[in-house]
């Protein structure tokens, strides 16, 4: 995990980029929400399980979190959520149904009374505030949810608007163009159902995030992204038209690794001699 920073006044970005090869990166963030009771949205990858519980105690007292809102079970979202909710007794896991009965409560499974279903076109409320819940308009997960804050008027949009970047950054500034071309990249190929729906339908999911008109999207994978809705869904609204995604094929991963392997990369599995 990389150091946190402020998206707001109180809520702040605990940051991880994962490596992705000759794609660069792919931002793995999760978000910590400081209010009256604490919500961590979303629990990092699962490789940074052990930094993310330490990331989040360096923010808050464990005893202090009240709530985790997990998007979906994708081990790059829900990394840390059992060893979260052992750590943080009183914190209740907000999921949908479809995650939970797909296992996104992990180990913490077994503690039932401390579930909470969020289900898309409802709301829900957590302390002081209120989320509501939709169904993003592209995902890789059909248990997928994201969440609005009314407060902040912030979308926390799970995958959708996330992508790959060239390098590390914490502002859209510092990627320039790059974020247009990984968003498209990532989002071709996370949500490959995207060219096979009717655009008519994908413009009224669309039409759901234009409606509710946040002032900032959180996606799991992107830096904040600020006052920039209507061309975000602009751009999503265009990605059917373009090319699929060509992800590489095991002759090209294969030369890959023999490239790494003559560069001295990646670490050796053979036993030490
Ligand atoms: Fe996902
Ligand atoms: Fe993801």
């Amino acid at each position: 995990m990389e150091a946190a920073y402020p998206s707001h006044d109180d809520i702040l970005v605990l940051p991880h980029h994962e490596p992705a090869g000759a794609f660069g990166f792919l931002p793995c963030h999760s978000y910590l929400i400081k209010g009256r009771e604490p919500i961590l949205v979303d629990t990092g990858i699962i490789t940074e399980t052990e930094s993310m519980v330490d990331a989040v105690r360096r923010q808050i007292d464990l005893e202090d979190l009240r709530w985790i809102f997990l998007t979906h079970e994708d081990l790059d979202h829900a990394g840390a959520v059992a060893p979260l909710m052992q750590a943080a007794p009183d914190a209740r896991l907000v999921l949908s149904f479809l995650a939970l009965s797909k296992g996104g409560a992990g180990e913490a499974g077994g503690l039932m009374d401390r579930l909470v279903i969020a289900t898309p076109g409802q709301s829900l409320v957590a302390g002081d505030r209120r989320f509501g819940v939709i169904r993003p308009p592209v995902y890789d997960s059909s248990a997928t949810v994201a969440f609005f804050d009314d407060e902040t008027r912030t979308l926390f949009s799970a995958d959708a608007f996330g992508g790959v970047v060239p390098r590390v950054a914490t502002d859209i500034e510092e990627l320039g163009t790059a974020y247009e071309e990984g968003c498209a990249m990532f989002t071709l190929a996370n949500s490959v159902w995207i060219h096979d729906v009717d655009p008519a339908r994908l413009a009224r999911s669309i039409d759901v995030v234009r409606t509710l008109a946040p002032d900032t999207v959180l996606s799991a994978h992107a830096v904040p992204l600020r006052g920039r809705t209507a061309a975000l869904c602009d751009q999503l609204q265009a990605m059917p038209a373009m090319p699929p995604a060509e992800l590489p094929d095991n002759a090209a991963f294969q030369a890959t690794v023999a490239q790494m392997k003559a560069a001295g990369g990646p670490p050796s599995e053979e036993p030490p001699a």
